[in-house]
């Protein structure tokens, strides 16, 4: 089969964690970060547009050109020059998954090139060892909400039914947190209350998403394992929640590693819902993006252009 010079690539913005299913949960959204890759008989060379795009290495320590190469250093290859044109819709630094989006992309564009392909199985397993956790890039790649268990080239992905009115309702703040700095204020340890505690939630959030049991959602999205820790690093996330569960949406949690504070909804209540994150995220000097997104179901998409 002849194989075009030029292919588009469009991957989905995820949400990881929501809330105790931390480092091994996460759902596809449907925000999209796009990458054009073509092949060139010029040194690699990149163009992005969007925004934050003045963020965004032009070099060879791009995350999207290094997961590119480290696919052809893993099989051994010669690495093809390229040009890269990145269309970021996904926002930076913000918890929605856009390093995950680069990974995926570099992985799948070196692959679509490559005289030797690898499995979808090696992929995800390459996109997870740069990624460092699965709960963003496996979601990422495959669509859906995914449950990640495993280690190292040894992962089960399991697809977990969301049920059709949950609403994704990501309020994304102007400022940026590095997952770096999130992670930093963990603690080393937890009690086997806190573990017994996040056990028991993360069964209940796997029925709750299921079933869209408003009980069960409200319950399950409580966290004893990373958020109380990283709350003080977001301006007003109690006031949020509590505006939120006013209005009747289900609850909230941080989005991965935040700033981006996620709240789940009845398609019923989102309007509502939107409207007090935006305006309490505003009340404290904020400015907050608010949109209300549905699960991707179909993940990374590949076009010949
Ligand atoms: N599970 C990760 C975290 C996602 O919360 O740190 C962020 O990349």
């Amino acid at each position: 089969m002849n194989q075009s010079n030029s292919i588009l690539i469009q991957v989905p913005a995820t949400t990881a964690n929501l809330g105790s299913g931390f480092d091994c949960i996460g759902t596809a959204l449907n925000l999209y970060n796009e990458f054009e890759f073509s092949l060139s008989d010029e040194k690699t060379s990149f163009t992005v547009v969007g925004d934050g795009q003045e963020k965004i290495s032009l070099k060879d320590d791009n995350l999207l050109y290094q997961s590119f190469v480290k696919f052809y250093q893993h099989l051994n290859l010669p690495i093809p020059e390229v040009h890269i044109k990145i269309s970021i819709k996904v926002p930076l630094a913000r918890g929605l998954g856009s390093s995950a989006t680069a990974i995926v992309a570099g992985l799948l564009a070196a692959n679509y090139f490559s005289p030797q392909k690898l499995s979808q199985e090696n992929l995800l397993n390459l996109a997870i060892a740069i990624e460092g956790h699965p709960d963003n890039v496996v979601p990422a790649f495959l669509g859906n909400c995914i449950l990640s268990v495993g280690k190292e080239n040894n992962w089960h992905f399991i697809p977990i039914n969301c049920h059709e009115d949950i609403k994704f309702i990501v309020a994304i703040p102007d400022f940026e947190l590095s997952t770096e700095e999130a992670r930093s204020v963990l603690p080393k340890q937890l009690s086997y209350h806190d573990a017994i505690f996040n056990i028991a939630h993360f069964g209940l959030l796997i029925k709750g998403l299921e079933t869209g049991k408003k009980d069960w959602l409200k319950e399950a999205l409580n966290d004893k394992l990373h958020q109380p820790y990283r709350k003080s690093l977001i301006k007003g996330y109690d006031q949020i929640h509590e505006a939120v569960i006013q209005a009747q949406g289900y609850g909230m949690v941080i989005s991965g590693a935040g700033p981006t504070l996620l709240a789940l909804s009845s398609s019923l209540h989102a309007e509502k819902v939107i409207k007090v994150m935006k305006d309490t995220w505003e009340n404290l000097g904020i400015k907050a993006d608010v949109k209300c997104l549905d699960l991707d179901t179909k993940g990374t998409i590949i076009r010949e252009i």
